[in-house]
């Protein structure tokens, strides 16, 4: 790895919260994407019914950057089953297991399960530092905190990432935090500042991200100047003095 990749990589990394091919690559053809994150609901809303081929196709797009795809079941024993399918599909899947099904049983040993098989996992719907802690000590690689859901409860989402960052810090583990749940570009820069190693964007929200009006208008009065300029070049060499309205 080059010296400005390692550079990079220690920087905070953006995974595009979408399975939409066209976003997808519009984004990753602006050399910012590091990975995918897709739940149930984003593969419903961008159109994709057939899980497994929009994974495959996702997973193909973005070479050797993690692609996460969600298990679909509340049986601990079935989600295990779904991991390890999933992570046949690609090598760059990550299975997102989250921390507790929907009648609150854990998760935990699906997580470890899948992790010492060399599963790459991603625990999802995380909403506190302690679910966060055990998630981490099952194994995880990623350990996903959803940042919106968390302040529509109540919570301060920063103090979660703070506070998970530096346990993470603190005793070395690698495990690594992404911030999802991602509803206004501020929470993009709130996660960045708080200690995310990744943040999973929707893309409305990269556009939002890049574009200013001032900046534009910036742009604009440079480029009216710079065409003044040769104006003037243009008119020295026709004979002139080069000064307007000489
Ligand atoms: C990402 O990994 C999450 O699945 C996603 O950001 C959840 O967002 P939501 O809370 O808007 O559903």
């Amino acid at each position: 790895m080059g010296q400005i990749e390692r550079e990079w990589r220690n920087g905070v990394r953006i995974f595009v919260d979408s399975a939409n091919l066209r976003e997808i690559e519009r984004w990753l053809r602006q050399g910012v994407i590091d990975g995918v994150t897709t739940n149930p609901s984003i593969m419903l809303k961008d159109g994709v019914y057939d899980m497994e081929e929009g994974a495959r196709r996702i997973c193909a797009m973005l070479g050797d950057r993690p692609v996460s795809v969600e298990v679909t079941s509340n049986d601990h024993e079935e989600m295990i089953r779904q991991g390890q399918t999933f992570a046949s599909w690609a090598p760059n899947v990550a299975v997102k297991i989250p921390v507790v099904n929907e009648y609150g049983e854990s998760s935990l040993s699906v997580i470890s399960t899948l992790s010492r098989e060399g599963i790459r996992v991603n625990t999802t719907a995380l909403l506190s530092f302690n679910q966060a802690v055990l998630a981490t000590k099952a194994g995880a690689t990623y350990v996903s905190i959803f940042a919106g859901r968390v302040a529509d409860e109540g919570g301060d989402p920063a103090t979660v990432i703070r506070n998970v960052r530096r346990w993470l810090d603190d005793w070395n583990y690698p495990a690594e935090i992404i911030v999802g749940s991602i509803r206004t570009v501020m929470d993009i820069q709130n996660a960045a500042l708080s200690g995310a190693h990744i943040i999973a964007i929707p893309p409305q929200f990269l556009p939002k991200m890049v574009d200013h009006k001032y900046t534009r208008e910036t742009v604009r009065q440079f480029n009216r100047d710079a065409e003044k300029a040769l104006e003037q070049i243009a008119e020295v060499r026709a004979g002139g003095n080069g000064k307007p309205g000489a």
